[in-house]
């Protein structure tokens, strides 16, 4: 079984990517769900299918879809989980309706889109899953939550704590209510199940995170981030999409500044994401939509590529920390010892490399605990650089 996630910024063009692959994914054989969180209607739009609901239904032979509710979800699944949120708030004398309000944080509806997807994954009827992740990639830091939840045991707090602040807040208020037994009972379940996914998710023979951007800074940016986010979880990428590329254009220097500015940013991505693969995919002459273009738009991605195939295996960044210091390895898109250069600023790592058609910047994103951390040496090997940070020297 495949698991296919595609994340990136909004707007870059993950919806119809999920529906393109899924298509060829049917088309190749393999029974396949295409699964969306986004709200709205984000499936029916993308299809240009008006009827597309609430529960997995097929729509061409070895292909369903799922539009996902996360209210609905929640209210299914979790009715009871969230009335005790809701209740611990209100025992504070805080308004019910806004005790509601409190206990559906950020995140929340996102963590019961996640809990369909391993009722899914434990089903076993698909052969691949792609999942058209919502804008934020804040969702996956949920999957990582069970590894914090075993090291204190898996109790109450431990639920609460996955609900980010308000685990600061049930430490004031934990000598309210009581949970019952029921409620215990309901949330050791959701942890097992939480766990399960996260074990899925982090198995790279499963598991495939792609990333989708458009040939400009900020999507490259934001999808980055996501690579950083998800090797720091130990979540395999294994390909990158830079798509509504222009095609180049002579004739209009509006066009051609346009098309050139992009072609940059192109080359900016696949020194910044090495050493994914990248695929790149024009802006079509329309808006992407239908079955019929969604499916020449698969045939643009993947050829006669098998889209379940795994593109990459391996970890673009890795860390490891000890007590007062956290050594980071990066892939770099270079192999000489040729001169390099590093400058830190804030949260981000410039790489700048001298190499036989120029200067290469490559900008990594660091992770938070690299933060109060000085850089202290780094060392190039092969395709690999080697960093060290360190608490204050
Ligand atoms: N390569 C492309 N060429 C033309 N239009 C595109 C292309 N990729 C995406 N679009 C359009 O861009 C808009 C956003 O795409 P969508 O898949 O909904 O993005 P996301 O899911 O990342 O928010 C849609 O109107 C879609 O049809
Ligand atoms: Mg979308």
């Amino acid at each position: 079984m495949r698991l296919i996630i595609y994340t990136g910024k909004g707007g870059t063009g993950k919806t119809v990517t999920s529906c393109s692959t899924a298509i060829k994914l049917a088309e190749y054989g393999h029974k396949t769900l295409v699964i969306s969180s986004d709200p709205a209607h984000t499936l029916s739009d993308a299809l240009m299918m008006p009827n597309i609901g609430y529960q997995v239904q097929e729509i061409l032979p070895k292909l369903d879809v799922l539009q996902i509710d996360p209210v609905t979800e929640m209210r299914n699944q979790f009715d009871t989980t969230l009335s005790y949120m809701a209740s611990i708030f209100s025992a504070k004398g805080i308004d019910e309706t806004l005790a509601y309000e409190i206990a559906m944080l950020p995140g929340m509806t996102q963590l019961f889109s996640l809990l369909k997807v391993e009722e899914l994954v434990k089903q076993k009827s698909f052969d691949v899953i792609v999942i058209d992740m919502p804008a934020s990639g804040e969702a996956l830091r949920y999957l990582y939550f069970p590894k914090l939840v075993g090291s204190i045991g898996r109790k109450m707090a431990g639920l609460l704590g996955m609900f980010g602040g308000v685990a600061r807040m049930f430490q004031a208020l934990s000598k309210n209510p009581i949970p019952s037994k029921g409620n215990i009972q309901i949330e050791a379940d959701l942890l097992n199940r939480i766990q399960y996914l996260s074990e899925i998710i982090q198995n790279s023979n499963m598991t495939s995170i792609r990333l989708v951007a458009n040939p400009d800074t900020f999507s490259i940016e934001n999808a980055k981030r996501a690579l950083m986010s998800a090797s720091l979880f130990g979540i395999n990428v294994d390909l990158a999409i830079i798509n509504k590329i222009m095609p180049h254009q002579t004739t209009d220097q509006y066009y051609a500044n346009w098309a050139e500015f992009q072609e940059g940013k192109v080359e900016e991505a696949r020194a910044n994401f090495y050493p994914l693969s990248l695929k790149e995919i024009r802006l079509h002459d329309t808006e992407l939509r239908g079955l019929g273009m969604l499916r020449k738009n698969g045939e643009l991605l993947f050829g006669n590529e098998d889209p379940a195939r795994i593109y990459y295996r391996g970890k673009a960044f890795n860390f490891s920390t000890e007590e007062n210091s956290l050594r980071m390895t990066v892939k770099v898109p270079f192999t000489e010892k040729d001169d390099f250069d590093l400058e830190r600023h804030g949260d981000q790592l410039t790489i700048k490399v001298k190499n036989p058609v120029g200067y290469i910047v490559n900008i990594v994103p660091l992770p938070s605990a690299a933060l109060t951390m000085k850089l202290v040496k780094a060392k190039l090997n092969g395709d690999e650089l080697n960093v060290l940070f360190a608490k204050g020297i």
